[in-house]
């Protein structure tokens, strides 16, 4: 069942193209100018009253829903915060019925995500989720629902249900930015290009999984590491963070690259590992000094860059892995695949139970 991968975890990282294809199926329209997404019951006459987004997930689908509040507030225009599920209800979140609530949730049963969700309709909001599972409670107790379809995830850490959400939230930005009028009919054909090309640029970089083999080995007996990234890379960073500490139980820290130098590059000495992402044109100056910073400290750093930059981002860093070119807004759904491979290959390396890591488990049904 495992596909002749040694693990779940590595069969789901490659199954990612396919499940990029089957979440965007039927969703774009054949001519590739605009997205409809006809499962959704909410009309366009509500879509254009609502006034503010939360969303509001747990784990590796609130990094996901980071990535969301991107993609919504740059395509529509309609300002977004975040939340962690178990923060939301105890803070007095301010719901009012011009507020969609967005829920993601891989497994549609999270406790925190469930409540959350009906805190929200108790206060009249509509709640959208976006669940892998069919059926789920979530899916039967929101509004409306977003399938994404990553198929059944059999590892605790999430990698096709993370960028299968993401898909979701790029098409769910377009759906909105085509009601909103707010984006230019040459920007969505551009992004749906885009989109169309993701699945064939992750079987590109899964072609390099071994050079990241090599990479992790040797990042495997550091204590401590750090992830920094800038805009959408900080959403990345925080993401590949979390799945390195879950399976290979190696400490690490994701910064917004420009906040280092206001307490944890005291940290920063002779050898520590730092995965710097540098994908974003606008942002890539400014996170190519603070890789400088890092790097006059002792770090040893690793890039994940955009083609283009690498050659530049190279002369800085002690090693490149570049992934192919796409636009800003899409490139966490490249750029997270060469650290769900690092984390693998180092729990591999220490001898850890890859897709059963300690104290974890796949559905968290409890507060
Ligand atoms: C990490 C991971 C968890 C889940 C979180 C939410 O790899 O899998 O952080 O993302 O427990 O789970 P769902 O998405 O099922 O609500």
């Amino acid at each position: 069942e495992k596909a002749g991968f040694d693990h779940f975890m590595l069969k789901e990282i490659y199954e990612q193209p396919k499940a990029y294809r089957d979440t965007m199926l039927g969703r774009i329209a054949d001519d590739g100018k605009s997205v409809h997404l006809k499962e959704l019951s909410m009309t366009d006459d509500y879509i254009r009253s609502i006034r503010k987004i939360h969303i509001v997930a747990c784990g590796t689908a609130y990094h996901a829903g980071l990535v969301g509040k991107s993609v919504i507030e740059t395509l529509a225009r309609i300002p977004v915060e975040n939340d962690v599920a178990s923060e939301y209800r105890y803070r007095s979140p301010i719901i009012t019925p011009d507020t969609l609530v967005i829920v993601v949730s891989q497994s549609g049963e999270t406790a925190d995500t469930l409540a959350a969700l009906r805190e929200a309709q108790k206060n009249g909001a509509r709640v959208l989720a976006i669940t892998n599972v069919v059926g789920s409670s979530v899916a039967r107790e929101a509004n409306d629902v977003i399938t994404t379809w990553a198929g059944p995830e059999i590892a605790v850490a999430s990698t096709k249900a993370y960028t299968s959400q993401l898909i979701a939230f790029y098409l769910l930005g377009l759906h909105l930015a085509r009601v909103a009028g707010t984006q230019e009919q040459a920007a969505v054909e551009e992004i749906i290009a885009g989109l169309h090309a993701l699945p064939e640029q992750v079987e590109s970089i899964l072609e390099q999984a071994l050079l990241l083999k090599q990479v992790a080995e040797s990042m495997a007996h550091h204590k401590s590491l750090f992830f920094i990234g800038r805009g959408v890379d900080y959403a990345v960073a925080q993401e590949g963070s979390l799945k390195l500490k879950e399976i290979s139980y190696i400490h690490s820290e994701a910064y917004a690259a420009g906040e280092l130098k206001h307490g944890t590059l005291a940290l920063i000495e002779d050898g520590v590992p730092v995965i710097a992402l540098v994908t974003q044109e606008l942002l890539y100056e400014k996170t190519l000094s603070n890789i400088k910073e890092v790097k006059a400290r002792g770090a040893h750093v690793l890039a994940v860059a955009n083609s283009g930059f690498e050659d530049e981002v190279a002369k800085s860093v002690d090693e490149v892995f570049s992934i192919p070119k796409t636009l800003p807004i899409l490139s966490p759904a490249l750029a997270v695949v060469p650290l769900q491979l690092l984390s693998y290959y180092a729990s591999l390396a220490l001898g850890h139970d890859v897709d059963k890591p300690r104290n974890l488990a796949k559905s968290v049904t409890v507060e």
